[in-house]
């Protein structure tokens, strides 16, 4: 006979809340009785300095679900932060195809995001788009749906790629092509530590030289200080043209920084500033057509 308080059918709502509790940023498991973490760090045995998740968390309980469990679970060791970004550039730059891509990014360990996550999250559109839009890092809806902005702020991008005749479904001049500077979704929607940005760049710049797109659109601050290497904020960077290059291009991409969707929707009356930008984005893409 099934243990009552281990059964799940007997505990209705208890994944749910579990999942509640991973969606809102609980990445590590505590017990009932408390831990002298220095006597811990005392008696550890020598080795690498970087701990394992699966090393700094408690036993998982029973019934944790699978979305939870495995990807907790089945962290190794975490690597120095320089090693993650080299392994990356090594990795990001070994792709010669986006599908090769793609099956780096899966085998990729050096960035911690990826064991809290539930998906990877790629790209979403065309890459024959003309224009390629780099958010951020995945929500937790686009973490749900393993695609970029599906939730409100995805919902809001739609309808301004809308008003200048471009759509996630759409190719060539009437693409966009949609994908983040982080491919995993951080616990709690926190802000991405420099480390885990740095993990991540390589793949999204390889991303960026085998797609080719011809115009580039930097999504919110983290996202264009990201790319754009620089402290600078978002209230001076929007609205301004750069460019992107890299030894793999043939030649620089222009590239626009604009307020994120999800800023938008929390202040509306930002709204004209973007959609100045969007058809600063239009405008270019036309020239190119001439
Ligand atoms: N915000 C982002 O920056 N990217 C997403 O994919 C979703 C929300």
């Amino acid at each position: 006979m099934a243990d009552s308080n281990t059964d799940p059918q007997s505990r209705p709502g208890a994944s749910e809340a579990l999942r509640w509790l991973a969606d809102m940023g609980a990445d590590e498991m505590i017990g009932d009785s408390t831990v002298n973490r220095y006597s811990e760090a005392q008696s550890a045995p020598a080795g690498p300095a970087a701990a394992t998740l699966s090393d700094r968390a408690a036993p998982l309980p029973p019934n944790v679900p699978p979305s939870v469990r495995p990807a907790v679970a089945a962290a190794p060791a975490l690597l120095a932060p320089a090693q993650g970004a080299q392994d990356a550039r090594e990795a990001a730059g070994s792709a010669a195809t986006l599908d090769e891509l793609r099956d780096r990014l899966e085998a990729f360990e050096g960035c911690a995001l990826k064991f809290t996550a539930t998906n990877t999250v790629f790209c979403d559109g065309h890459a024959d788009a003309e224009v390629m839009f780099i958010g951020e890092a995945p929500g937790v809806e686009e973490d749900r749906q393993g695609k970029p902005f599906v939730g409100a702020s995805g919902q809001l991008l739609d309808r301004m790629l809308a008003a200048i005749g471009l759509s996630r479904q759409g190719h060539g001049p009437e693409g966009a092509y949609i994908s983040n500077v982080l491919f995993w979704r951080p616990p709690g929607n926190r802000s991405p530590t420099t480390a885990e940005i740095a993990a991540c760049l390589p793949f999204i710049q390889r991303h960026i030289e085998l797609a080719q797109p011809k115009v580039l659109v930097y999504l919110g601050g983290t996202s264009a200080k990201a790319m754009l290497d620089t402290q600078t904020g978002i209230m001076r960077l929007r609205g301004k043209w750069s460019d992107f290059s890299t030894p793999g291009l043939a030649h620089p991409i222009p590239a626009l920084a604009t307020f994120h969707p999800a800023y938008l929707l929390r202040t509306p009356g930002q709204k004209r500033e973007s959609w100045t930008d969007f058809l600063s984005i239009k405008k270019k893409l036309i020239e190119f057509t001439k």
